[in-house]
């Protein structure tokens, strides 16, 4: 069984929990797209792991964990995050690879990240400054540098050469700023290679033997579905394709070879960064949710912003993915509410509509039309079955199946591994 999982509102829906979850009926647990703007958090007896690179399927450790060829990977995050591990006790060796086709950050991306940000000042997309954007925007303007190219020292060197003449120049005539140093950079990224060289793998062959092996494959989307760079609130996205179909293309695998697509959704919604958000709350709301369901970044501590649950835009994650099932999680951050907002549909002015607009400018200036519903003042977080979590709580979970169109499969109340329960 070959499943791809993802988030299906702005990130940090609780991928990584879930992906943990479901790494034990896998072989394999893949990465396919983003790179260290994503931090999945898996809680096993309050030990945090936060999954930046690393699929969040490394603390099984009898599975392999692959890094696509989808992947911008900065090495020096990299070999830190595994450093950290094995310091945690976690096996990471031979069950961790990495496609040498996948793409590096250098630090002249993350400059730029910072700079052009800095130069939209209020218009700023409110990235995580990891380098992200520029990385793809090489790769999508094939000038990028992948792993392969690292470890090919002539080609490594005319490209980085090429890159620096050029992003030098923007740095110091656009921005005003000093450019880098290609011996720096060369000797710099010339001693990440002991370290990354055993890792390196063709994503797409070992993970075709494997399907041809029957193993199963679990892929692990990062960011969500309204980050991703066709279907999201663009410009108010990521770089890459954080949608089902990324995991295709980012990991080397045809689309028949993949049997189910699960959707990760909190019990309301958050986001990070800038963008348009229709269902967010009002200070008091916001401040009440944000506390309760610890709502601070993973990557970069950012407060994220909270609202309730958009069935609009879930209903739309649907569709986009192809979801065969839909997974809640952080049901119990809504415990002490004593009423429940689900937005049902949008307004602009007189004119109501129930499909997600794809002009920012009009998402912006939707407001969300509220069904309200009874809330269930009652602690869930010890629950272990579904039968046994409060009527209203039942009900809450129904209407949201019932309006985004998809079956609710797994149900989580609680940071840790134990707190979540199937449907
Ligand atoms: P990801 O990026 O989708 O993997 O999500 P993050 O790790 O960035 O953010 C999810 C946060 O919610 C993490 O701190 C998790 O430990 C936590 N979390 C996950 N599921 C639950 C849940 O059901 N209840 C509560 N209270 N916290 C949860
Ligand atoms: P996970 O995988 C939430 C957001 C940033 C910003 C926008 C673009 O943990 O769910 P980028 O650095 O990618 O160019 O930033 O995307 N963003 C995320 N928000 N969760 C994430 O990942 C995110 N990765 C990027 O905040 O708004
Ligand atoms: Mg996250």
């Amino acid at each position: 069984m070959n499943i791809v999982l993802v988030g299906t509102q702005w990130g940090d829906e609780g991928k990584g929990k879930i992906i943990d979850m479901l790494t034990q009926d896998a072989d394999y647990v893949v990465r396919y797209q983003g790179g260290n703007n994503a931090g999945h958090t898996v809680v096993v007896d309050d030990k945090q792991f936060i999954l930046h690179l690393v699929p969040s399927g490394i603390l099984h450790k009898d599975k392999i964990c692959i890094i696509g060829n989808g992947v911008v990977v900065d090495p020096e995050v990299l070999i830190e995050e595994i450093k950290g591990l094995r310091k945690k006790g976690i096996t990471v060796d031979g069950n961790l690879l990495i496609s040498d086709q996948a793409h590096i950050i250098f630090p002249y991306h993350k400059m730029m990240d910072k700079v052009r940000e800095a130069k939209k000042g209020k218009g700023k997309i409110g990235t995580t400054g990891r380098g992200i954007g520029p990385c793809y925007t090489d790769k999508a303007s094939r000038c990028g540098i992948r792993l392969a190219d690292l470890f090919n020292d002539a080609v490594f060197r005319e490209k980085l050469k090429e890159n620096l003449d050029e992003k030098n120049a923007i740095f110091e005539k656009l921005y005003c700023c000093e450019g880098f140093s290609f011996d720096e950079i060369y000797r710099q990224y010339r001693k990440y290679k002991p370290r990354l060289k055993k890792h390196l793998c063709n994503c797409s062959k070992v993970l075709n033997d494997a399907i041809a092996e029957g193993k199963s494959i679990l892929f692990e989307g990062a960011q969500g579905t309204f980050l991703d760079i066709d279907h999201g609130t663009y410009p108010y996205v990521t770089s890459s394709s954080a949608t089902a179909g990324g995991a295709i293309t980012g990991a080397g695998v045809g689309p028949r070879k993949i049997n189910k697509v699960i959707g990760v959704a909190k019990a309301y919604t958050t986001r990070v960064g800038e963008g348009p958000f229709p269902t967010e709350f009002s200070s008091r709301m916001m401040e009440k949710i944000r506390t309760k369901g610890k709502e601070f970044g993973a990557t970069t501590g950012r407060p994220r912003r909270c609202g309730w649950f958009d069935a609009v835009l879930v209903k739309h994650s649907v569709r986009l993915n192809s979801l065969d099932e839909l997974v809640i999680t952080k049901l119990d951050v809504l415990d002490e509410c004593k009423t429940i907002k689900i937005c049902v549909g949008y307004k602009i002015g007189s004119r109501s509509f129930t499909d997600f607009p794809s002009d920012i400018g009009a998402l912006s200036r939707c407001k969300p039309v509220y069904e309200e519903m009874p809330g269930w003042n009652e602690e869930t977080v010890r629950i272990t079955k579904y039968e046994n979590l409060p009527k209203n709580a039942l009900r809450y979970l129904s209407r949201i199946s019932e309006l985004t169109g998809a079956a609710i499969s797994i149900v989580s109340v609680g940071s840790d591994r134990k707190q979540a329960f199937k449907v």
